[in-house]
């Protein structure tokens, strides 16, 4: 900004011109983002994670509620981020060295940006992934040089498992598996660095509502922004028949069974820091899908089924809370889900 803005002068006309200082400003936030990452990421394609947008939902409420959009990541999600970060990090404390082939099971965004994050980092990687895994996600791996295997759909102490293939392999091959389940990198990058973005973009912060599957993404941001604020409400969502809610409240745990991509999974995993968290909501398949599709046919927002499941959460917040300033972790975007818009 300053003397060398071309946008200025303009800009000081109002109108229009408001509207185009507004957009340089956020061009020039959007660059300047790097002076507060905690890596150090030169690379032209990895220098595009993070420094997402946080938007107003364009729908007026009682009380304020923007989105932040983890589509803007190159793979369409907030898992660049781990990705790159606990690649690095590894890299960093020795537990990764240059030969090393890079191991992860996902049956989602994870995959995609581990497949990239090795592909300029220059490392082999291998996904393994259930058969039941939409192709749409798998492309990112195939087409980003990943090698993909393809396991059954079975029991999770069956050795097929996708993640046990995973750790095999690893084994196998002298491998690391990163293993966002278990590795406390997951929360630990979240903490570091989405959890500082976020707080660094708002002014006034009441709560921060986003979806968990493994819990990491709430979970670092939850724990940085309690340390900022601890009066800021930090609720998890998850899928009505999951059971992330059911280990949260010390309740009996469900049959599993929901279509919507990201959430729940697995009970309990030690990436999930309960004790950064305040509650945890449960959403229905049919609610989050029809959430999905009026953010993108009223409003001409496409987010993914998870956020809009935790949107439905986030909305009755800020409209029953005049004072409320509700930020949603909107992790990926509608594009990865094209079917469930026209289904
Ligand atoms: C679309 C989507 N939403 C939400 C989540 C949950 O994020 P986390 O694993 O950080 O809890 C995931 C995880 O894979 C995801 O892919």
């Amino acid at each position: 900004m300053g003397e060398e803005n071309p946008f200025d002068d303009i800009a000081d006309g109002g109108g229009c011109m408001i509207t185009a200082k507004a957009m340089q400003q956020h061009r020039d936030k959007r660059r300047q983002k790097h002076s507060m990452l905690p890596y150090n990421i030169e690379d032209p394609i990895l220098s595009l994670i993070g420094g997402t947008s946080l938007i107003e939902y364009p729908e007026p409420l009682a009380g304020d509620l923007r989105v932040k959009l983890e589509k803007e990541n190159p793979t369409g999600s907030m898992k660049d981020r781990i990705a790159v970060g606990m690649i690095l990090e590894m890299q960093r404390s020795g537990k990764l060295s240059e030969d090393d082939l890079v191991v992860e099971a996902s049956s989602g965004n994870t995959a995609g940006g581990v497949a990239l994050a090795a592909n300029r980092l220059g490392y082999e990687s291998v996904i393994t992934t259930p058969e039941t895994t939409s192709g749409q996600k798998m492309g990112y791996v195939e087409s980003l040089g990943a090698d993909l295997v393809t396991c059954p759909d079975v029991d999770s102490d069956h050795e097929d498992h996708y993640r046990n293939r995973a750790r095999a392999i690893a084994d196998e091959r002298g491998g690391i598996f990163l293993n966002q389940y278990q590795n406390q990198l997951n929360p630990q990058v979240h903490e570091k660095w989405t959890g500082p973005e976020l707080w660094d973009q708002t002014d006034e912060l009441t709560h921060v509502v986003c979806p968990m599957g493994t819990g990491g993404t709430l979970s670092g941001i939850g724990k940085h922004i309690k340390e900022q604020d601890p009066s800021v409400e930090i609720v998890g969502v998850d899928a009505e028949k999951s059971n992330i809610s059911s280990a949260f409240y010390g309740d009996e745990p469900v049959e599993y069974s929901t279509r919507i991509e990201g959430l729940g999974k697995s009970g309990e995993t030690p990436t999930m820091w309960f004790d950064y968290i305040d509650r945890v909501e449960s959403v229905d398949d049919e609610t989050a899908v029809s959430f999905a599709r009026t953010a993108a046919t009223e409003h001409g927002l496409l987010i993914g089924t998870s956020s809009s499941a935790a949107l439905k959460v986030a909305r009755d917040i800020a409209e029953d809370d005049e004072d409320a300033h509700v930020v949603l972790i909107a992790c990926d975007g509608g594009e990865q889900y094209f079917d469930i818009f026209t289904n």
